[in-house]
């Protein structure tokens, strides 16, 4: 019963983002009035909050409208912007947390995700914080159609061709050029690599197809790879969306989620609760370590857009079960394969050293999915299962204990894999904790 609800719930989100692009973008000073209004409200309902809280609200309001490079710089970090061409034009934003000469870290996010999803939860829990706390050169990739890399050399987002892309071609041409990018940048030959979800997925193709890139990458660390996914096929959602793609709506479009939900999803307590329990419908229920309170950034900065393609690839995975390239009609697959079937992506030629961390009430990454892919890949390391049977997901980003359940691991294996440069790192930190007046609490 309730998954039905929430069924409802997303199919009015499909078709309420297709409706309001369009108007968001004229109604654009409403929009401002319609926040003021909602700004004088909340001001006389907090009035006995203490100094702290009314700090706290400050900053959830900020951090919500602020770019991922604002953000960084806020809080206390070298914040640098980047941008990187790909070889079929595709203008790329990297956001930075720099820390000249130290080794390079490149951060992918998933999908409706940016590189804001490394950050969003601030300072005290996201990832990306937390790596430069420990003197690492981080910086954050923005896959072509999100937010921040909706520009090219000759397309034009509004044209149906910039669209035609799925997490194939962010392995085949995104990652590479990031990473070329990076390593010229800063004169190191390889960089360390974590990636969430799709930024998994799209890491493999790289490594499958390019295998030069395995040289180029000291470790890859997974969070909740997408990547096979036969246990996903029954999942509700997934088949509704299926459902809307073979719709007369749904079968032309080509870009997905970059909407607003903030109106919608604001409006009351009830509306709250409810698109909470929609994502929790996609991704796994577990109230208890989502951070309420933060639920405004989050839909400040998500959903970022992406593809309708990324999501067909997606589906078409789940439905076959097999992880290989995008599948067109038989005739067009023998043109581009030669084979009625894309050939599957090779796991094992993937050779970096590859750490796998997964969860039990991932509803998008079953378990099962990913010890069979563990056993495919080319140089498999370690896996770990977070102790925590309701992490979800967006809990690898979101999750209030994130930092102990997941990130101390990633840390300690990490560490065991440093390389040089290790010179100054604990004064370094040291220093930079000071200055944030951070307490050594790992
Ligand atoms: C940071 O996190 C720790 C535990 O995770 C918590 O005790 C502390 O209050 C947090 N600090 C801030 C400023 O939120
Ligand atoms: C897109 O890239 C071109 C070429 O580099 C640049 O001139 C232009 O300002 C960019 N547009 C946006 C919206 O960033
Ligand atoms: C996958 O790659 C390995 C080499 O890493 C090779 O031995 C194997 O034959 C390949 N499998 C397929 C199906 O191409």
């Amino acid at each position: 019963m309730r998954f039905k609800l929430h069924l409802i719930l997303l199919l009015a989100m499909l078709i309420f983002i297709q409706r309001s692009q369009a108007q968001f973008n004229i109604g654009a000073d409403e929009e401002d009035e319609e926040e003021e209004e909602e700004e004088e409200e909340e001001e006389s309902s907090v009035e006995d909050e203490t100094y702290e809280e009314k700090l706290q609200r400050k900053n959830i309001k900020e951090d919500a409208t602020l770019s991922v490079d604002k953000l960084i710089a806020k809080y206390g970090y070298e914040s640098e912007m980047h941008h990187v061409t790909t070889e079929d034009g595709y203008i790329l934003t990297l956001h930075r947390l720099k820390q000249e000469g130290a080794q390079p870290f490149l951060l992918q996010h998933g999908l409706v995700d940016s590189s804001a999803g490394f950050v969003v939860m601030g300072p005290n829990i996201s990832l990306a914080y937390l790596l430069a706390d420990h003197s690492y050169d981080v910086w954050l990739g923005n896959a072509r159609g999100n937010r921040y890399s909706r520009n090219h050399t000759s397309l034009d987002p509004d044209e149906r061709k910039f669209w035609d892309f799925s997490w194939h071609e962010i392995g085949m041409y995104d990652l590479p050029a990031m990473i070329d990018y990076i390593l010229e940048n800063t004169g190191y030959k390889k960089l360390q690599y974590i990636g969430h979800s799709q930024g998994c997925t799209s890491f493999f193709v790289m490594c499958s197809m390019k295998p030069e890139y395995n040289d180029k990458v000291l470790s890859m660390h997974a969070l909740a790879p997408a990547v096979y996914a036969k246990e996903t096929e029954d999942h509700p959602y997934i088949r509704a969306i299926s459902l809307y793609f073979n719709s007369l709506v749904g079968s032309s479009i080509t870009e997905m989620f970059n909407g607003e939900f903030r109106f919608l999803c604001r409006m009351t307590e009830e509306t709250e609760r409810l698109c909470i329990e929609a994502v929790f419908g996609i991704v796994g229920r577990n109230w208890n370590e989502f951070n309420r309170k933060m639920f405004p950034v989050v839909l400040g900065h998500y959903p970022a857009g992406v593809a309708a393609k990324q999501v067909k690839h997606f589906i078409q995975i789940i439905k076959t079960g097999r992880f290989a390239p995008y599948s067109y009609s038989s005739n067009r697959n023998m043109q581009l394969y030669r084979e009625h079937l894309p050939p599957r992506y090779n796991l094992s030629m993937v050779t970096v050293p590859t750490y796998v961390y997964y969860s039990s009430n991932d509803l998008l990454c079953h378990p099962h999915d990913v010890e069979s892919m563990c056993n495919d890949l080319g140089n498999m390391m370690e896996k770990y299962l977070v102790p925590l049977k309701e992490f979800n997901h967006m809990d690898f980003l979101w999750a209030i204990d994130v930092r102990q359940l997941l990130y101390q691991p990633i840390l300690q294996a990490i560490e065991g894999r440093k390389e040089g440069h290790e010179k100054n790192s604990v004064q370094q930190r040291r220093r930079r904790r000071s200055r944030l007046g951070l307490h050594d609490n790992l």
